[in-house]
């Protein structure tokens, strides 16, 4: 059985509501799930264990592109990662009304190709309620879970 681990850093429950989703659709699809929280992570389990990593964090601050709070320090980190040649894929929630939207998923990207990581989907950015994007959300873990 395949199996994917989902990180996710949330601060008012939006990316970890859409963390949990896509969850439910690989496990649907008979997939072996771990979903955590980026406070309960750490870098150097990335890559080990896992046939797909999905890293998940919303944006935050105006001028300049802020991790959310609990994914800062995991994300200053994430240069040690072992995921060269290992498949990931990004999401993220954000508001396209700020200048930098979804901001921390394309630092995420950066920070992959540098990995030389495998990013095997175009990433999920949720902008707004995730509860508005709920066929978004299944659609791309579907097409995420298919390179499994
Ligand atoms: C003070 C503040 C700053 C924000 N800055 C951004 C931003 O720069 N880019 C963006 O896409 N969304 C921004 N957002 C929107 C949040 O990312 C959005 O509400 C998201 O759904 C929060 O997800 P979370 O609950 O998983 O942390 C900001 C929201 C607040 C309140």
């Amino acid at each position: 059985m395949a199996s994917a681990l989902i990180i996710y850093g949330s601060t008012t429950g939006n990316t970890e509501m859409v963390a949990n989703r896509i969850g439910e659709v690989f496990s649907d699809k008979g997939l072996s799930v771990v979903v955590k929280n980026v406070t309960d992570a750490t870098v150097a389990e990335l890559g080990n264990g896992h046939d797909i990593t999905l890293l998940g964090a919303s944006t935050w601050g105006d001028d300049a592109i802020e991790f959310q709070e609990d994914f800062d320090s995991f994300f200053q980190e994430l240069d040690a990662a072992n995921l060269k040649d290992k498949m990931v894929a990004l999401f993220g929630c954000g508001d396209s009304s700020y200048e930098f939207f979804c901001g921390a998923v394309d630092e995420l990207e950066e920070k992959m190709e540098k990995l030389q990581a495998n990013v095997v989907n175009v990433s999920l950015r949720i902008d707004g309620d995730p509860d508005d994007a709920e066929s978004e959300v299944v659609e791309w873990a579907e097409d995420v879970a298919s390179h499994l």
